[in-house]
């Protein structure tokens, strides 16, 4: 997957509604080289790299301590705790991932990540380059506002088997995720192929 940093493939400015479980709030892309949202996005960059690393790291031990059949309970940043709001910093409020193929309904886009989703799989199959990280804001123009940061996230040889091609799974692995996911349609992956979005979420102080 090809990535570029910054503006690379800024999308202007797009003004739509999002979804969130109450009520929808309009949604706006920042450009992420906007020297307004670089606590932000510099900060959602840096809970991405840890949260990201965390998520293979936690898989592989899993899958080496306790076995796959473990590793499907705990999967993935189902105990996450948020950081602790730092004082003049922006508050992270939310870190979630979603994707356009889904396992677990739970994990559902709503439309400012729907959004995000569909930037990406244009890039991906208009052989563009993906952006490296996106920046919305959410809430209405004078409102609180929620900022999020996203960034790609793609498969690792790893992942493949809970991901992977459902022939090649392990019966365990299979019957646990036909019980708890009957509705799973995250299989079929290969490597370093793309698999959805990390979102954080901020407020800002
Ligand atoms: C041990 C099995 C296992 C492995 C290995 C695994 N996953 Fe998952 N994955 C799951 C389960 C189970 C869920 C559903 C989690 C939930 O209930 O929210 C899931 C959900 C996801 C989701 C959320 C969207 C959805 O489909 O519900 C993403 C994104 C994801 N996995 C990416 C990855 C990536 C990237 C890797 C490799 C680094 C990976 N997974 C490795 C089991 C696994």
């Amino acid at each position: 997957m090809k990535t570029c940093a910054g503006l690379g493939l800024f999308i202007g400015l797009i003004v739509a509604r999002a979804a969130t479980d109450s009520s929808p709030l309009p949604f706006t892309w920042i450009d992420p080289a906007d020297p307004t949202v670089l606590a932000i996005r510099e900060s959602g960059e840096r809970v991405m790299d840890r949260v990201g690393h965390t998520m293979v790291y936690e898989v592989e031990r899993a899958v080496m301590e306790q076995g796959l059949s473990h590793a499907i309970a705990i999967s993935h940043l189902k105990d996450l705790v948020l950081p602790r709001p730092e004082a003049g910093q922006p508050r992270i409020t939310a870190i979630r991932h979603t994707s356009l193929i889904l396992r677990n309904p739970a994990n559902q886009p709503d439309q400012a990540e729907q959004a995000a989703l569909e930037i990406i799989n244009s890039a991906i199959h208009g052989g563009l380059d993906v952006p490296a990280i996106l920046v919305q804001r959410l809430g209405p123009p004078n409102g609180p506002s929620e900022w999020r940061v996203y960034r790609a996230i793609t498969t690792k040889p790893i992942c493949l088997q809970c991901h992977g091609p459902l022939e090649e799974l392990l019966p365990a692995v299979r019957s646990i995720l036909n019980s708890k996911y009957p509705e799973d349609k995250a299989i079929s992956y290969t490597a370093y192929q793309w698999r959805g979005v990390l979102r954080v979420s901020f407020e800002k102080p």
